[in-house]
């Protein structure tokens, strides 16, 4: 097939490009580079440096495009609570123009990277696709919005859509010469920032609360290794439907609390990681984990990677490589 990638150059779509070019598909990938890497994107990969805004200049009728799939987008939660603007222009006006331009070319499919966010603090636990979807951050409801659009659209114009609900996504992608992992800036997610910590590049982790209602007080997210995530994305194209927006949800269905990660990261690298708790921040939800029930049965997927300690390990080692490629 031939694939528009919008944000390739980033964690999950430069991943996800590698995985469908080694499948055989055609890639061009869509990425502005507000946060992605250059060096991310893949050599075999035509490259349009634009924003999705203007994904109407790629996605003519003549360009020939079998599908599109989506993960450019804002990703921070706390972030989204101080500039809202910035996510509902970002994220869902921005799905809306590709949207359009989807229809406007004739292109059969699409793949969006949905999240655990969309549904709040959940009232049923693991959250399965149909559980009450009620965002506590403005993030996710930007998603929720696209979500919902992308409904509309399978009904009102035949698209085949699919929403992957991604609960934590970390690891490495370790394959070969190809090693690619979390570098964003400022990096917000739990087990990069306990990495820097580990390798003394900052002093302590902060844990943001550590009065909910969990096993040891601070948050419980559910982890799911990068390299599996993206597989789903090469099922979820062969699944896409004309006329349904099909919706699964991924994670490993294991929650840890912070805590526990930080354990874990002090094992895998053998370096204390200092903790300091800081209050709490807004929107964020006690407790994710998913039932990745839905996607086990109708996409066939299996994560080959599903403890927390192989998730650690690679994301060590992307790490480590990470700091002997700037010597
Ligand atoms: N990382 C996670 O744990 C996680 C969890 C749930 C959902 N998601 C979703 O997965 C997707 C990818 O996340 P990621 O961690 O790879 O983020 P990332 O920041 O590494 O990648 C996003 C990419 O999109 C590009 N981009 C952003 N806005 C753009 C625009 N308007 N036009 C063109 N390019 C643009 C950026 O330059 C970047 O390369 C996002 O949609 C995110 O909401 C991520």
């Amino acid at each position: 097939m031939k694939l528009l990638v919008t944000g390739g150059a980033g964690f999950i779509g430069s991943v996800v490009t590698r995985m469908l070019l080694d499948a055989g598909h055609e890639v061009v990938v869509l990425d502005d580079l507000r946060t992605g890497h250059r060096g991310a994107l893949a050599p075999d990969a035509t490259h349009i440096e634009a924003g999705i805004h203007d994904a109407g200049t790629v996605l003519t009728p003549r360009a020939g495009f079998d599908g599109v799939l989506h993960f450019a987008a804002l990703i921070a939660a706390g972030e989204s609570m101080v500039a809202p603007e910035r996510y509902w222009h970002n994220n869902t006006v921005g799905t809306l123009a590709l949207i359009d331009a989807v229809r406007a070319a004739g292109v059969p499919r699409l793949v969006f990277s949905s999240t655990a966010a969309v549904y709040g603090n959940p009232t049923e636990l693991p959250i399965p696709e149909t559980a009450v979807k009620a965002p506590t951050n403005t993030y996710g409801a930007t998603k929720l919005a696209a979500d919902m659009m992308l409904t509309a659209e399978a009904i009102g114009h035949g698209l085949a859509a699919v929403s992957l609900r991604y609960f934590n996504v970390a690891g490495a992608h370790l394959d070969g010469d190809v090693v690619l992992g979390e570098r964003h800036d400022p990096e917000t997610h739990l087990i990069p920032i306990a990495l820097e910590v580990a390798a003394g590049r900052r002093d302590k982790l902060q844990l943001f609360g550590d009065d909910y209602p969990t096993v040891d007080g601070t948050c419980v997210r559910d982890y799911i290794h990068v390299s599996d995530l993206a597989r789903a994305h090469l099922l979820a194209l062969d699944a896409a439907t004309s006329g349904q927006h099909r919706i699964y949800n991924l994670g490993n269905g294991n929650g840890f609390t912070n805590r526990q990660v930080v354990e874990v990261v002090r094992e895998v690298t053998g370096h204390p990681v200092p903790v300091e708790v800081a209050p709490r921040r807004e929107g964020d939800p006690a407790e994710l984990v998913a039932s990745s029930a839905l996607a086990r049965a109708e996409l066939g997927w299996e994560p080959r990677k599903p403890t927390l300690r192989d998730i650690v390990t690679d994301a060590w080692a992307f790490y480590q490589a990470q700091v002997l490629d700037r010597r």
